[in-house]
């Protein structure tokens, strides 16, 4: 439903790997609801050929930049800049890499300079995004920047490893920047704790389907999908949500503060006494 929400309003966009991608379909709900937008990633998801495909459908340039790098981030918002003809209004960080997670290390092994790793490109890197803005004065007044997390970041997900700390540091980052960005310009910093999504970085968790599952039972309203949460993060960017600022909001359908639903109850054989 196109009703112009962000009319006017321009923005980049991390993370559009493929179509199941989070930020694949805010990209397209973006463009629907009137915005403007420059596609990033990865050099080496650039080399994949995908995001062409989305860049051709929303008429948008795609640049690439590894977001651990500091020269390819500037290099990015003043393309950015120069393409829009001004500053920009609205960022999605949708990045999420663990590399021991990816080499099956259990966290009780962990690999430290794997996981330094794992926390600058998906962490420490939301940082680095709003540095670079910050320095070349790059967002609007009442910008909206919004990166990704997940509920691993409060409580313990076994399998979700080391991304935990990652999503505990993206948040805290989150804050800390939301503060001083707001003083500064009223730009607004938030993250969305999205429930579990069947896309690439979702995959990577080991049990991951039983997990969706498990959540799907477990939400009053059943898990959120990628469409929903590409909705909610267009209404983010939009005039409408100007005073939410330095949240971390679920985007759950209830999973965060339910203690037991009676789907899972009932799936349950009590043991004999
Ligand atoms: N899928 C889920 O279950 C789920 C749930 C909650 C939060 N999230 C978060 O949503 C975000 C998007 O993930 P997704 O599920 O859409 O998966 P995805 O695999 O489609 O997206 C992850 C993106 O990160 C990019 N990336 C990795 N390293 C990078 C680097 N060095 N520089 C720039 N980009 C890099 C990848 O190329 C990819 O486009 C992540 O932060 C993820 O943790 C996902």
């Amino acid at each position: 439903m196109a009703n112009n929400l962000l009319a006017g309003k321009k923005g980049i966009i991390f993370g559009a790997l493929d179509e199941k991608s989070i930020a694949w379909k805010t990209a397209l709900k973006c463009h629907e609801q009137g915005a403007q937008i420059v596609l990033s990633n990865a050099p080496v998801a650039l080399r994949m050929g995908e995001i062409n495909k989305l860049a051709e459908m929303i008429g948008a340039p795609v640049i690439g930049a590894d977001v651990t790098n500091m020269d390819d981030l500037k290099k990015l918002f003043e393309e950015s800049m120069a393409h829009f003809g001004g500053k920009v209004d609205f960022v999605l960080h949708s990045i999420g890499m663990g590399i021991n997670v990816r080499k099956g290390k259990h966290y009780t092994e962990m690999n430290y300079e794997w996981h330094q790793k794992t926390l600058d490109i998906s962490a420490t890197s939301l940082h680095r995004v709003l540095r670079t803005a910050w320095d070349l004065d790059a967002l609007s007044e009442w910008g909206s920047v919004v990166a990704l997390s997940y509920i691993a970041a409060q409580r313990v997900f076994p399998d979700y490893n080391e991304m935990a700390d990652a999503k505990a540091l993206l948040e805290s980052v989150a804050r800390s920047f939301g503060y001083h960005y707001g003083v500064r310009k009223k730009v607004r910093v938030n993250t969305v704790s999205q429930s579990p999504t069947r896309t690439t970085a979702g995959s990577g968790v080991k049990g991951f389907d039983a997990f969706v599952e498990y959540a799907e039972k477990m939400s009053p309203l059943g898990n959120a999908s990628a469409e929903d949460c590409a909705n909610y993060c267009a209404f983010l960017f939009s005039d409408m949500s100007r005073y939410i600022t330095m949240q971390n909001l679920f985007h759950d359908g209830g999973f965060s503060t339910t203690g037991v639903s009676e789907a899972i109850v009932n799936g349950m054989t009590p043991s004999e006494e």
